[in-house]
């Protein structure tokens, strides 16, 4: 018998404070009409003080375990896509799996900068096929506005905080059909956050500080061909026409690159779900953030085919396939 992976309950986690663009034009020299413009962004949310990544992680993950009715002491996989951590180490997996009282299974952290969360999806996919475990969480949670640099027009509009979760069974009906994950290194220095452990922390040292250093035209092409290309591969993978899916659920990063996507699937943008304009950016929260967006307010229904893609710093791009 084939096994599948199938999500059982989906959650999210936003922090209270709002940030719109109106309040950014009092920080850098920007507009609310470049910033709608250029990205589709209106507002985000960001963490509050003292609040960390895996505060938000463990919210989302309640959420969906709950939707799921999956008590903790059944999870046997716990998987966050973060590129925010709390700490270098123990991983934010470990502190929340401590936190929901699941201890004993395994926890650990997927870096795939903003495709954290597919690649977090397609790793537990992957144990739940082999028949390897049958429950899962898997997370996608950032803080990433606490590594911006509030005077850098070219970044700090684009950002937002956040979390989402699913939790991953298996069951014999069909769940995920496929995932496609991608890399290119030899693009690091387009997107990334030169600081670390053997690069340095301090200002002046090598790189400055902990920001996100970004160049974002680049990003935007790179980005919009990789996310054809993964597409593509992910309807040929599985035989089927691009008019199949149901849903398209997208990466928010720009409404821009959305709607490019969207475009190359010939799918009106009332079956796209899109939440860039109230979140921003929120990296590896993105996806599972417009997912639980997108179940609990119904338009999601049980039976219907989703498409998830993300792209992000490494470049790292992916897309699963799933009957919902
Ligand atoms: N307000 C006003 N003007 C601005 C701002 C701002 N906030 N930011 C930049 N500008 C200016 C620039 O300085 C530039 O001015 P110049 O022409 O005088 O030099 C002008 O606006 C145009 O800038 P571009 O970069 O060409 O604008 P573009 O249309 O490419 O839009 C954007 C910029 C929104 C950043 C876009 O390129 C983008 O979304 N890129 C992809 C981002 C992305 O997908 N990232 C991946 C995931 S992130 C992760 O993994 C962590």
């Amino acid at each position: 018998m084939t096994i599948f992976a199938r999500i059982a309950g989906t959650g999210s986690y936003l922090p209270e404070k709002v940030l719109t663009n109106a309040d950014l034009e009092k920080l850098v020299d920007t507009s609310d009409e470049w910033i709608v413009s250029r990205s589709g962004i209106r507002e985000r949310h960001l963490v509050g003080d003292g609040q960390t990544t895996s505060d938000m992680a463990v919210e989302a993950a309640k959420k969906a375990m709950e939707a799921a009715g999956v008590d903790a002491s059944e999870l046997e996989l716990i998987i966050v896509g973060t590129t925010t951590p709390d700490f270098i180490f123990p991983s934010t997996a470990c502190l929340v799996q401590n936190r929901l009282g699941a201890l004993g299974c395994a926890a650990f952290d997927v870096n795939a900068a903003c495709s954290g969360f597919l690649f977090g999806l397609t790793v537990a996919d992957k144990f739940i096929r082999s028949g390897s475990v049958k429950t899962a969480l898997v997370i996608g949670a950032e803080s990433l506005t606490r590594m911006l640099d509030w005077s850098d027009r070219n970044t700090c509009v684009l950002f937002g905080d956040g979390a989402g979760a699913v939790v991953l069974k298996a069951d014999s009906e069909t769940g995920i059909l496929s995932t496609h994950l991608h890399a290119d290194g030899s693009k690091k220095d387009l997107l990334h956050c030169p600081v670390g452990v053997s690069a340095g922390f301090n200002e002046g040292e090598k790189n400055a500080g902990v920001r996100v250093l970004m160049t974002g035209s680049d990003v935007f092409k790179y980005a919009v061909k990789a996310l054809d290309s993964v597409v593509e591969e992910t309807l040929a993978a599985n035989g089927l026409d691009r008019h199949a899916i149901d849903w398209l659920i997208p990466h928010q990063a720009n409404l821009r690159i959305i709607e490019a996507t969207a475009k190359r699937l010939d799918m009106p943008m009332e079956r796209v779900i899109v939440t860039v304009h109230k979140h921003g950016n929120t990296s590896s929260g993105s996806v599972p953030l417009a997912l639980d967006e997108a179940v609990r307010s119904g338009k999601v229904q049980r039976g219907q085919l989703l498409l998830l893609e993300a792209f992000g710093g490494g470049f790292t791009w992916g897309a699963a396939l799933l009957r919902y």
